[in-house]
């Protein structure tokens, strides 16, 4: 079997960690049968619920990418113990209009990084409660935390730590594991 992913990457700046961990990912998902491929939430409007009766291009496109993905990674910033705005905005494109919600029964993971000691936990834990909500299937463990000092990921996405590069290796490991049951217990 193999497996489409689309990563969500919760930080719209251009010198993004989290964009860097997400590089990683794709760079440690060779040689598995998962493949990761980025859907963009930079582009989308604000989302109210007018657009329900006529979706824009760009919520289209959006949930266009989620029905074409076996599963989601979310790699995310943490904004004042949170879910960065623009994060949480595409989960509200995603799961709208009401009885249209493109999350449901998709298996999804959470990891992200920050300078801080927590490395995005409070903002994980709130975005696991969002993903509840939408009815996605989460990887509960392990969990992942990345606390990111200088020079930890490369601009190209290699982990210079040995210990996080097989931290991280192992968590995608997990995840590529719990997809394949996910997936078969829903044929
Ligand atoms: C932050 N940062 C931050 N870090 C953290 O660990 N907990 C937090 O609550 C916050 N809050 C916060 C709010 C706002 C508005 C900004 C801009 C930043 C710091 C944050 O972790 C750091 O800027 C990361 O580099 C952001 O990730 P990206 O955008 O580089 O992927």
């Amino acid at each position: 079997m193999s497996y489409q992913v689309g990563v969500f990457i919760g930080s719209l700046s251009t010198v993004s960690i989290n964009r860097r961990l997400a590089k990683a990912l794709q760079r440690l998902s060779a040689g598995t049968s998962l493949t990761l491929e980025e859907i963009p939430i930079g582009n989308l409007p604000l989302y109210n619920h007018d657009y329900d009766a006529d979706y824009p291009a760009e919520g289209l496109a959006l949930k266009e990418a989620i029905a074409a993905v076996d599963a989601l990674i979310f790699v995310t910033p943490e904004f004042n113990r949170s879910v960065p705005g623009a994060l949480k905005n595409a989960i509200d494109w995603g799961s709208r209009p009401w009885g249209q919600n493109s999350f449901a029964y998709k298996p999804s993971a959470v990891i992200g990084a920050s300078p801080g000691k927590i490395g995005t936990a409070v903002a994980q834990q709130h975005l696991r409660s969002i993903l509840s909500f939408v009815n996605s299937p989460e990887l509960a463990q392990p969990e992942a935390y990345i606390q990111f000092t200088e020079g930890l990921i490369t601009a190209d996405g290699e982990i210079t730590d040995q210990g996080t590069a097989a931290f991280v290796a192992d968590w995608l490991q997990k995840f590529e594991m719990f997809v394949g049951k996910v997936t078969n217990a829903h044929r």
